[in-house]
């Protein structure tokens, strides 16, 4: 069954009974507490919390989701991707554990003649949270599971919430038994490859609160219960087509495809080309998903996210062998495949493939300056009989070559050399040092200017309005924490912010700078104590 029609199934399924279709909303989330939408329900999380009153009682969506924590994943395991379609069902204060429950079995194992996915319900197991015999009584008398496929789980497993202050509860999983050839028997409780985590139930109804991890108090409950679900789409692609992970189901494997084509590897092959082929097709849909949806590549927030994976995806096919530009081609497979579902896609093309064209050529060009210094720090290493590169080597090819250091410890690591983190980050803290003394004595020394001159590169130079305004609406466009260039910051660390226009003067022709305050769109003041330009044009807050 092809992606599409994993998705129109969904949709007509919970829509005949009662569910509104609510389109995808943007990975922009309107949320400060998330850089991306990482499930299907965030643009629900105020009917959850009682801060809004639904206009409907159930709901549905298939959800574009990115997750990055994993990234290193991506590739090497059968399931891990930063893009990924959550399809939800969703009720508020309507139906709870008993209609969840039943509605996924119906839709699982109802046949494909009959509008379902048409599994095998032997094949179908459930875990529940540890204390809920509410829902394992109702998998085993309500929905008929056999008590030996119904497992429990802790809090790691079964129980959900955003990762950050909001809505959370205990959940139940359906896992999918992939088969003997996948692993050892006994269930997802002991062996989560072969019995593959396909829907996730969540049982929304408490308030958590701050905590590392699950190690956070529960505050109370939703004004009401509440039902949040998740089944991922290209999990459930992977089962009923048969093959055996997420990048080799038809809208993945299609840009597969083009890259072999392009580099003439075949998929296949060898396993670190089969991963490289993996990483391009997961990173240039997700970097396409991006675009589309207005994100930029850039050294702060979501617009870094987009770079590191447009980056990873543009580097392993130069490990492939690719030559020169590719990325437009890629952009265009991706385009074929997705477009039916996102018809914005089509629509924005143009734009799309000429942010994906800039950002690749930008990185090409870092690329190979930055390769030949690596190249040698490594045969040095080795004609020393060691296996580690020295730290003052990745500090330099950060400082001077804008390599981030994820891109050297993975270059060096396909070369079977480690690196001196500690001392990598020893030199770091010196920089850092030296320039927070610097900025005490009121005349930065910018001792990392690789990562001015970045942004310089990709947002041009800072417009000066403070000729006719003292105040003035801009868009972060750099952010810095320590002198170095960061996705994020927070309350109390000393930051340099650049800005794509400012009315602040920067400190220069034998005038001080503007002092003053910025105010951020997450309600966060900066306090602007000295503006430079260590770049020419480029005004560093
Ligand atoms: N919100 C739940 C998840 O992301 C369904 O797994």
């Amino acid at each position: 069954m092809e992606s599409a029609e994993i998705r129109r199934r969904w949709l007509r399924f919970f829509e005949e009974r009662g569910h509104t279709v609510v389109p995808s909303a943007s990975l922009i989330a309107d949320d400060p507490t998330l850089l991306l939408i990482n499930a299907g329900m965030v643009p629900f999380k105020p009917y959850f919390l009682g801060e809004a009153t639904p206009p409907y009682k159930r709901a549905t969506s298939v959800q574009k989701c990115i997750r990055t924590p994993d990234i290193e994943e991506v590739g090497k395991t059968t399931r891990h991707g930063t893009f990924f379609q959550m399809c939800g069902n969703f009720s508020f204060g309507d139906y709870f554990k008993e209609g969840a429950a039943t509605l996924a079995w119906e839709l699982l194992t109802s046949t494909q003649d009959a509008g379902g996915y048409g599994l095998d319900p032997e094949r179908l197991w459930i875990t529940v949270y540890e204390d809920d015999d509410e829902a394992e009584r109702i998998w085993r008398d309500v929905v008929g599971v056999p008590p030996e496929r119904i497992q429990r789980l802790g809090k790691e497993e079964n129980y959900w919430d955003m990762g950050v202050p909001g809505p959370c509860g205990p959940c139940s999983e359906v896992s999918y038994d992939r088969g003997p050839e996948f692993g050892e028997a006994g269930g997802p409780a002991v062996n989560d490859e072969r019995y593959v985590e396909i829907w996730n139930l969540v049982f929304m109804q408490y308030v958590r609160g701050p905590g590392k991890g699950k190690d956070y108090p529960i505050l109370g409950d939703l004004p009401q219960q509440n039902i949040d679900t998740g089944l991922g789409l290209e999990r459930l692609a992977m089962i009923l087509q048969g093959v055996h992970n997420m990048y080799e189901i038809d809208t993945s494997r299609a840009v597969i495809d083009k890259a072999e084509e392009l580099t003439g590897v075949r998929y296949g092959a060898a396993d670190h080309s089969d991963v490289s082929l993996r990483v391009v097709s997961d990173h240039m849909r997700a970097s396409v998903m991006l675009i589309g949806d207005g994100v930029t590549p850039g050294n702060e927030g979501r617009g870094y996210v987009l770079r590191r994976i447009m980056r990873r995806a543009v580097r392993n096919m130069k490990l492939l062998g690719a030559d020169g530009p590719v990325v437009g081609e890629l952009v265009d497979v991706v385009i074929a495949t997705m477009g039916e579902q996102y018809p914005e896609l089509v629509a924005d093309r143009k734009r799309i493939e000429s942010v994906a064209l800039a950002e690749e050529a930008r990185f090409l060009k870092t690329l190979k300056a930055g390769t030949n210094v690596l190249d040698t720090a490594v045969t040095e290493a080795r004609s020393a009989g060691s296996g580690v590169l020295p730290g003052d080597k990745a500090f330099l090819l950060h400082d001077t070559w804008g390599f981030p250091i994820d891109l050297t410890l993975e270059m060096a690591g396909e070369q079977g050399l480690t690196v001196d983190e500690d001392g990598f980050r020893r030199l770091m803290k010196e920089q850092r040092d030296r320039a927070k003394a610097d900025a005490a004595a009121k005349k930065t020394g910018h001792a990392d200017l690789s990562a001015y001159r970045e942004v310089a590169d990709a947002a041009g130079a800072t417009e000066f309005t403070g000729y006719t305004h003292t105040d003035a609406e801009s868009t972060v466009v750099g952010l810095l924490v320590g002198g170095v260039a960061a996705p994020a910051a927070t309350e109390g660390d000393e930051v340099e912010v650049i800005l794509d226009r400012t009315p602040f003067y920067a400190e220069g022709g034998g005038q001080l700078a503007d002092t003053g305050r910025l105010r951020l769109g997450s309600g966060a003041v900066v306090e602007v104590r000295d503006v430079q330009q260590p770049v020419p044009g480029v005004s560093v807050h």
